[in-house]
């Protein structure tokens, strides 16, 4: 049994979205393409042919969604910005409306008394960069810091909550490393440079913001995934540790200033070839808080391909694990065990889940979805959160993935998140019953098992 107030007067209820998986409006008022518009365009480029259309519709109805956070009672709003709406390629001429836009968003957010946490960059690279090399390219981030500028000078009056970058992992291991994600680039020279660039990126971005915005929250978002042996024989715990340093450490590691892992990952050396003279302290930031986003574990083997890795998953429907729509296996105690990971780093001042979630198929029944293991999914969530602190661990905040039912990528509409179900015919919304139960729980009195 526990309540909202046993997490603290100061912990954070939030709820995260992204710019490209719900505004919509690609072409309005200015916006440039990005390469994610690029990738959807060719609907063979989503595994299931959905086309994105308007999303769901956010440049639209923000009045509306925001207006059901507050519903939910959650206190924090975690939206990112379209580069290509600011700068529609990518630098040069700042686009007026896309300030304006997102003015009004946050001017809602104060509205409904919620407070704007603002993602600088969730994946959406304009595509007149991505035709200069994008993150491969080492002016990216001369770039990227321009566009983070204009956005602190233009936001930094009421926003003070900064999350720079959005799951690095993701955007450079499915983009540039696997080619599965937009640009759809391939092999470990691309991954490794748009990597590097992206840690510089995260680290300037933060000092930038911090010189701008003295007393500004400044974080980035993490992808991390609990892994485990296949089993106990020594090459598959030495392959479950190289997992650990990709997944886990590759991209906190530099930011706290210990550089790339590559003590258990020799291999990875060669990403200095990218280095110029002056980088070591270029990559190294004392971020606020350091915001985890956690989905899935991973069960782990050796393997003789990925080159680097030498490690693979066992596909989690092979091992029968709990699937959840995109066949991820879900296990919400994972969350305990990386904040207990995390909280080893003396670096880290605060850790927030900065996103968390489940997809399951949802059905609409008389205006009813009984989302009840979605429900339960957050609640097990929340259980380890409060354990984690139990144990003293500086755990700040849980914004759930996501809002709205949204678009999932290259997995199309299909899987469904949100605490709200979105009919993508009508754009109409219901609340979920994990969305009531969020209300009843984070309304003062309430408790739960
Ligand atoms: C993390 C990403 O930040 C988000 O864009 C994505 O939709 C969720 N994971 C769910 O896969």
């Amino acid at each position: 049994m526990f309540k909202r107030e046993q997490f603290g007067d100061n912990f954070k209820w939030g709820v995260t979205i992204s710019a490209f998986q719900n505004e919509g409006a690609p072409k309005s008022d200015g916006k440039g393409p990005s390469i994610w518009d690029t990738f959807t365009a060719n609907t063979n480029n989503i595994n299931n042919g959905d086309a994105i259309g308007d999303a769901c519709d956010f440049y639209n109805r923000y009045e509306e969604d925001i207006a059901l956070v507050r519903t939910l009672g959650l206190d924090v709003f975690r939206f990112s910005i379209s580069w290509a709406r600011i700068l529609p390629y990518g630098r040069g001429k700042v686009n007026q409306a896309g300030i304006d836009f997102y003015k009004r968003v946050i001017d809602c957010c104060i509205s409904n008394d919620l407070t704007p946490y603002v993602t600088i960059y969730h994946w959406d690279l304009p595509q007149a960069l991505d035709d200069k090399g994008g993150w491969t390219n080492r002016e990216i981030v001369d770039w990227f810091i321009a566009y983070l500028e204009i956005c602190v000078k233009a936001f930094g009056d009421k926003v003070s909550n900064w999350v720079v970058m959005n799951e690095p992992m993701s955007f450079t291991g499915l983009g540039y490393f696997m080619g599965y994600h937009a640009p759809s680039r391939k092999g470990i020279n691309h991954f490794l440079k748009a990597a590097h660039h992206t840690v510089l990126c995260m680290a300037q971005g933060g000092a930038k913001i911090r010189e701008l915005q003295p007393h500004a929250n400044i974080g980035v978002a993490l992808s991390c995934s609990y892994i485990k042996p296949v089993n106990q024989l020594p090459k598959h715990r030495r392959a479950a540790k190289r997992m650990q340093a990709m997944l886990n450490r590759f991209y906190l590691e530099p930011l706290l200033g210990l550089g790339y892992p590559t003590d258990v990952m020799p291999a990875l050396k060669i990403i200095k070839t990218f280095f110029r003279k002056g980088d070591e302290e270029r990559m190294v930031f004392d971020f606020d808080f350091i915001g985890i986003q956690y989905y899935f574990r991973v069960v782990a083997r050796h393997s003789y391909t990925p080159p680097v890795l030498f490690a693979d998953e066992i596909p989690p429907r092979a091992r029968k694990a709990n699937l959840n729509t995109m066949n991820l296996d879900v296990y919400p105690k994972g969350i305990y065990k990386l904040l207990k990971f995390y909280s080893s780093y003396p670096q880290i001042k605060e850790l927030i889940v900065t996103e968390s979630g489940v997809c399951y198929p949802d059905f609409l029944v008389k205006d009813h979805v009984y989302d009840v293991r979605r429900m339960k999914y957050h609640q097990k969530m929340l259980k380890y959160i409060r354990k984690a602190q139990q144990k003293g661990i500086n755990a700040g905040g849980y914004f759930v993935w996501t809002l709205v039912d949204n678009f999932e990528w290259k997995e199309g509409f299909e899987p469904r998140f949100g605490l709200v179900h979105v009919d993508f015919e009508t754009q109409q919304r219901t609340i979920k019953y994990s969305g009531k139960w969020f209300q009843s729980f984070l309304s003062k009195t309430a408790s739960t098992n």
